[in-house]
């Protein structure tokens, strides 16, 4: 199989390790165990004692019945049966678009965004048409646009809501109408929901409530701050969960017993942690929006209270975002993934939302590396 080199992982894998201000990372600020347990409603020793006591089985194949309530709590109607655990989000799209896309299918893919959602359907010989998303719109792509793509033989949509790397939210209005264009040629959603966000006043709707032939991915390593778990999931109706049901059986055997637990534990918790974790976001977009104040070559589309953004960075000339991400880490130690990962040179992504004082370090670091374009 031809699959394109995914940018952003490639990044990451290579420069991760030597940041020392990481503020390319998507996520909301990494929890440890111990700060898991603390928000939780449970003992270290009431952990350890349910921990020590299970079995190293593979426990519960498609996640464990605590795990599958847990999940249907975040949406309005769904049954545990619609429910299959997977190895994080990138198991979940990638179960949701081979389980349904077959050669010269018409798949019509936001644009840019997670690149899963854009070259595993090519790599299985789909059609992919971009639908892209535009800065002047809040990073949105046109639903105009949408129109002119779609075709009588549509079979997918692939949407991340909210975006990465942009953060930019379709609301519910907007999700709607897409359900419309869908449903006149009756082409599934797929909605990748790690960004969804969680904060009181924001009330976004999955897509799996909205559209019979909609498809919910979504996964405990972004709002919920545990990517180490490599949990994840995918929600569909009866059906389409039937199709996905009989190929994971060849893609993983379970998540395992540890991370089921564990995950079921973050779920039945996620008040306080989502609590936590608003409190972050909150914050640290007032020390971004500051911060913009007083760097000149920067911009931003605000995003609204995701835990990604795309901010543009005024340098000579935009196709040497790369090279300068290199030399910024080099020379100051700040990450950042630069925006040609996601084909728009002279933008990065920033990850506002990790620790505060590895973010305010990292943008006055950035701030200092940037007066060398001062004119
Ligand atoms: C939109 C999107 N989906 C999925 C993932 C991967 O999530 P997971 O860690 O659950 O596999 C990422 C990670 O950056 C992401 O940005």
């Amino acid at each position: 199989m031809q699959i394109a080199k995914f940018g952003v992982e490639d990044w990451l894998n290579v420069w991760e390790n030597d940041a020392v201000y990481d503020i390319a990372g998507s996520s909301i600020a990494s929890m440890t165990l111990e700060e898991i347990i603390d928000l939780s409603k449970i003992t270290k020793e009431e952990f350890t004692n349910e921990l020590f006591a299970k079995k190293m089985n593979y426990g519960w194949i498609e996640g464990s019945p605590e795990f599958k309530d847990e999940v249907c709590k975040l949406y309005k109607n769904i049954k545990p049966n619609q429910v299959l655990q997977t190895n994080g989000a990138t198991g979940a799209n990638f179960l949701a678009i081979f389980g349904l896309i077959e050669p010269n299918d018409h798949v019509i893919s936001m644009y840019p965004t997670y690149q899963q959602l854009v070259d595993i359907p090519r790599a299985l010989g789909a059609n992919v048409d971009l639908w892209n998303i535009q800065e002047e719109n809040e990073w949105l792509p046109s639903l105009d646009d949408l129109r002119k793509l779609i075709k009588p033989n549509t079979k997918m949509i692939c949407i991340n809501n909210a975006n990465n790397p942009t953060g930019s939210l379709m609301d519910e209005l907007y999700l709607k109408e897409l359900v419309e264009i869908a449903n006149s040629v009756g082409a599934y959603v797929l909605c990748d929901e790690v960004y969804k966000p969680f904060i009181k006043d924001i009330n976004i709707p999955s897509i799996v409530d909205l559209y019979d032939k909609g498809i919910a991915t979504n996964s405990l390593s972004k709002t919920y701050s545990v990517a180490g778990v490599r949990v994840g999931w995918v929600v569909a109706n009866d059906e389409v969960s039937n199709i996905y049901r009989k190929i994971r059986d060849y893609t993983m055997i379970c998540a395992g017993v540890f991370d089921d637990y564990l995950a079921t534990l973050v779920l039945k918790n996620k008040e306080a942690i989502l609590k936590r974790n608003e409190k972050i976001v909150l914050e640290n977009l007032e020390i971004v929006k500051e911060w913009l104040k007083k760097e000149p070559l920067v911009s931003l589309k605000i995003p609204n209270n995701v835990s990604t953004s795309f901010i543009k960075i005024n340098i000579p000339n935009p196709n040497d975002i790369e090279d300068m991400c290199i030399d910024l880490l080099k020379e100051k130690g700040v990450l950042l993934v630069p925006g040609n990962r996601f084909d728009m040179p002279g933008y990065a992504r920033l990850g506002y939302c990790t620790h505060k004082e590895t973010l305010e370090k990292g943008l006055a670091e950035l701030s200092n590396y940037l007066r060398k374009y001062d004119k």
